[in-house]
């Protein structure tokens, strides 16, 4: 049984569903799983493996989530650990893996931690829940990459199996 640390960088509470979700998946293979927030991270030492999940806003990663990473390079680099990234973009099935998702891309170019477990997850969509600002601009967003557009959309686009896989990645991490 390994103690792992997941980390959430989440805006509206999806990526931390994802992360409780994996949580539920490994409990299920004995595996001790704690989830936290990237505000609240405790002491690395007491985790054998970590991994980090972080959706997008507007284009990036929180700029937390690189300081994070510099505090603690080092105990990412001497543990068992990987990434993974939640985006709306990751709904299209040409933008939905590591090497084609250029959120992706832009994480490994400016993080100083290259974990080797990577991968790219659709976030959600929920008009509802966004102000009027945003919603307009992820309105506008979608009408150009001819997503939905209605505002009362309210979607999923997490392809569940490829969690269940990267749960099975972690193990073997
Ligand atoms: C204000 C806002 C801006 C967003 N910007 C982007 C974006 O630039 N590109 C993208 O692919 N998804 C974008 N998204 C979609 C989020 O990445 C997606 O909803 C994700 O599931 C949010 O996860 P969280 O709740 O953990 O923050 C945006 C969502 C919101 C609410």
């Amino acid at each position: 049984m390994s103690r792992i640390l997941l980390i959430h960088s989440s805006v509206h509470g999806y990526t931390q569903k994802i992360c409780e979700y994996l949580q539920r998946k490994l409990a299920e293979q004995d595996q001790q799983v704690t989830v936290t927030s990237l505000a609240e991270v405790p002491d690395l030492a007491e985790f054998d493996k970590v991994f980090i999940g972080a959706s997008i806003r507007h284009g990036k990663h929180r700029p937390a989530l690189y300081q994070f990473i510099e505090t603690h390079l080092s105990a990412l680099e001497t543990k068992p650990s990987g990434f993974f990234s939640v985006s709306l973009v990751a709904r299209k099935s040409h933008k939905n893996t590591p090497q084609t998702n250029s959120y992706m891309q832009q994480f490994l170019n400016q993080s100083i931690w290259q974990p080797k477990l990577l991968q790219v997850f659709g976030g959600n969509l929920n008009y509802q829940s966004y102000g009027a600002m945003d919603r307009n601009i992820i309105r506008f967003i979608m009408w150009l990459t001819k997503g939905p557009t209605d505002p009362t959309t309210k979607v999923e686009f997490t392809d569940w199996q490829k969690v269940d896989e990267f749960a099975v990645q972690m193990i073997k991490a």
